[in-house]
């Protein structure tokens, strides 16, 4: 993706160290974090330094690399399974954290070299099949279409192109009259913060709104369709995704507005029968409690927004039933969400 007219991925390794858009200071600086060892991968990914299934997939597989290649020298009192286990602890619920984590561990029991080959390809994967989704998304866009979006899973939130913004990106290079409704999705932002910078940055027309108005718009009929992306998705098809996710799919349902779930492959977990068994991440209260934006003097500030003394709870995701689903668009086609239909994607 181009930033200021440079060609940027979300997350990269050169030599041991690895490189991330730090998005936990967008939209108000662009930055480039590094990571010299992968326990500094494993702070990245849990503090969201980089974030969306995709990207933290990428990271956790780099963060694996690091490791073993590290095992020779500096990592001498921690084991390569522990260094897996630290990896894995970052963040519970995107599973395509655990699948690259996987995939380098494997291949480094051949040898670190190994590790950084696999590593690499499940990056380059992750980019390829947003791509494809890109592709086959934008065949389920009109000519002219408002399209809602909740959290980000635009190409910040994988390596390149995303997945619920990929089709939108493409639909506009065809020439088609997109419009795109962000959530601003509390209470991190992402949609107000990292959605809207992308779509700013893409010259895609749209309007951030309060995560409470889509039920509104839908009566009025001003959203067309909604996109968005995934974590986790069980083998019924019910889907993990950022909390208010749930809400938008019933209200969609409710007024008739076909609902996507945008996800590569990876995405899939073939061992979670339903969406009751996907871990859903607890995250800080203060992330609930405060809010962090610039001041006057452009200044970032973290200022409290609630009453003081008082408590809040931070579930990061929500499962979306199956039924509330109109198909799950994947680098390998557009399905059903249903058990049946997502076996064909692993035939
Ligand atoms: O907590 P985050 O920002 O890492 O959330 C994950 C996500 O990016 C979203 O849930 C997204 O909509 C799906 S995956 C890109």
């Amino acid at each position: 993706m181009l930033v200021n007219e440079k060609s940027y991925q979300t997350v990269w390794m050169e030599g041991t160290s690895v490189y991330m858009i730090q998005q936990n200071l967008l939209p108000f600086e662009f930055k480039i974090h590094e990571c010299p060892s992968y326990m500094d991968s494993c702070i990245a990914i849990h503090d969201m330094i980089v974030r969306g299934a995709g990207a933290i997939g990428a990271a956790a597989g780099f963060a694996m690399a690091q490791a073993f290649l590290m095992l020779n020298d500096k990592l001498k009192a921690v084991t390569i399974r522990e260094a897996r286990q630290d990896i894995e602890n970052t963040r519970p619920t995107a599973k395509n954290l655990f699948y690259a984590v996987d995939r380098v561990y494997k291949a480094g029991l051949i040898s670190p070299e190994n590790a950084l080959i696999e590593a690499q390809k499940v990056a380059v994967q992750d980019a390829a099949d947003s791509k494809k989704i890109g592709e086959f998304g934008s065949s389920l866009i009109n000519k002219k279409a408002n399209i809602l979006t909740h959290c980000n899973a635009g190409w910040l939130a994988f390596v390149d192109y995303g997945t619920a913004l990929a089709p939108v990106y493409l639909a506009k290079r065809q020439g088609k009259d997109v419009f795109v409704y962000v959530d601003e999705t509390r209470p991190r932002g992402q949609g107000a913060k990292l959605t809207a910078w992308e779509l700013q940055n893409d010259g895609v027309p749209h309007l951030i709104i309060p995560d409470n108005a889509a039920a509104s718009l839908m009566a009025q009929k001003k959203i067309d369709m909604v996109i968005v992306g995934a974590d986790r998705i069980a083998a019924n098809g019910d889907v993990a995704n950022k909390i208010g996710t749930l809400e938008k799919a019933i209200v969609a349902g409710e007024y008739g507005v076909p609902f996507y779930v945008a996800a590569p492959t990876s995405t899939f977990d073939k061992y979670c029968i339903s969406g009751k068994e996907i871990p859903i991440e607890e995250r800080s209260e203060d992330e609930v409690l405060y809010q962090t934006g610039t001041d006057a003097n452009n200044n970032l500030v973290k200022v409290r927004i609630a009453s003081p003394g008082s408590h809040a709870i931070n579930p990061a995701f929500d499962i979306t039933p199956a039924k509330y689903i109109s198909g799950i668009i994947t680098e390998k086609g557009i399905v059903k969400a249903h058990y049946k239909s997502i076996r064909t994607l692993f035939d």
